[in-house]
């Protein structure tokens, strides 16, 4: 299962300090260290909405992490997943998009564990070395096995997870691209929707979607692919076991950056990586009559085509799918 993960707000503050004591409580128990009110203290004095994400499944919160991304080095200072949620895989993709995310940066990922902690054994199994201990803690690291330049043109900026404040800029992309067939004129209702998403509403099918954005230098975001389940009109199309493939959506490149500058290549390369750490074997598109001039892009990205589905985006308005095995 693909989790989503949304920038904490200030307003999140209480849930997350009741979700780090609930999933704290036995380790700092089994080394007499539990205390209520210190572990508040701890977490709230050193809170930052900016570099904190809640983990989100089918719409709700499931855990949090909080990742201070300096040049050079990542330190990862909370990863907690509700224990309801835990031993389904969601830490181990959770790490692993962590991962990714620092290797595009050519970046360390720092940490320290509680010493009598389970999670001690989970980030040795994920690569972590142990570089120093204290009373307390054991501090680790893990160095990125391969340096995956984040966009292939070095003159842009990265590849990073939607914040809130992106959503703002990507308005201008979006009026570029979503727009009438036949008119032209802006479809503001869709756009409407589109943000609604990416602030983490469902759509029609109940889906949450999982966005990552492409950079300028100056960390302005100029383009933006979505992740989700395949929706059910698509699988039943398809006929590919549909629950290990997710749905690329929402794909958009700023016009002044389209073609020939990789960004649309750079961004895929990236959400195949957190869809291979949500364990999905493939990916599948759609594309409808709006987007024809997009369709040479997914013929060349993607493995295969499944023709058309029929009337997908209204009558007469086919819409052609591509998979891709990852
Ligand atoms: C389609 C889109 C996402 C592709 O992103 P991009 O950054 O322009 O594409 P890239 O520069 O990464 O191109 C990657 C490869 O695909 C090819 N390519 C890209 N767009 C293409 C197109 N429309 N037709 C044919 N080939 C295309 C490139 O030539 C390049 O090939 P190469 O690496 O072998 O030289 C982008 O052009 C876009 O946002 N288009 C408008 C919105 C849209 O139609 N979105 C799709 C909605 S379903």
């Amino acid at each position: 299962m693909l989790v989503a993960f949304m920038q904490s707000q200030e307003s999140d503050l209480e849930q997350l300090v009741g979700m780090r004591i609930v999933a704290m409580r036995e380790s700092l128990e089994r080394v007499g260290r539990f205390d209520a009110r210190r572990a508040r203290e701890r977490f709230t004095s050193t809170f930052n909405p900016e570099t904190c994400y809640r983990i989100v499944a089918d719409g709700r919160t499931i855990g949090f992490f909080s990742l201070d991304r300096h040049p050079g080095v990542h330190t990862l200072r909370h990863l907690y997943i509700h224990p309801l949620w835990q031993g389904r895989g969601i830490g181990a993709q959770v790490l692993k998009r962590i991962l990714a995310d620092a290797s595009r940066r050519g970046c360390p990922v720092n940490l320290a564990a509680l010493r009598e902690s389970d999670a001690n054994r989970f980030y040795r199994d994920h690569g972590f070395e142990q570089t120093s201990e204290e009373d307390w803690d054991i501090f680790y690291t893990c160095r990125p096995k391969s340096i995956t330049p984040a966009l292939l043109n070095s003159k842009l900026g990265n590849i990073r997870w939607l914040c809130r404040a992106d959503i703002q800029h990507l308005d201008v992309v979006l009026r570029q691209h979503v727009r009438d067939l036949h008119s032209g004129q802006v479809v503001e209702s869709e756009i409407a929707a589109i943000k609604t998403y990416m602030a983490g509403a469902a759509d029609d099918e109940g889906r949450y979607r999982s966005y990552l954005v492409a950079c300028d230098s100056t960390n302005i975001p100029i383009a933006c692919m979505g992740l989700s389940r395949p929706d059910s009109r698509m699988s039943a199309h398809v006929l590919l076991n549909a629950p290990d493939y997710l749905e690329l959506l929402n794909v958009f490149v700023h016009r002044d950056f389209m073609r020939t500058k990789g960004i649309g290549r750079s961004l895929l390369a990236a959400v195949v990586e957190e869809a291979k750490a949500a364990r999905a074997i493939g990916l599948l598109v759609n594309s409808g009559p709006r987007y024809l001039s997009s369709w040479g892009f997914y013929d060349r990205i993607f493995d295969a085509d499944h023709g058309m589905l029929v009337d997908y985006y209204g009558t007469g308005r086919h819409a052609k799918v591509w998979s891709k095995l990852l």
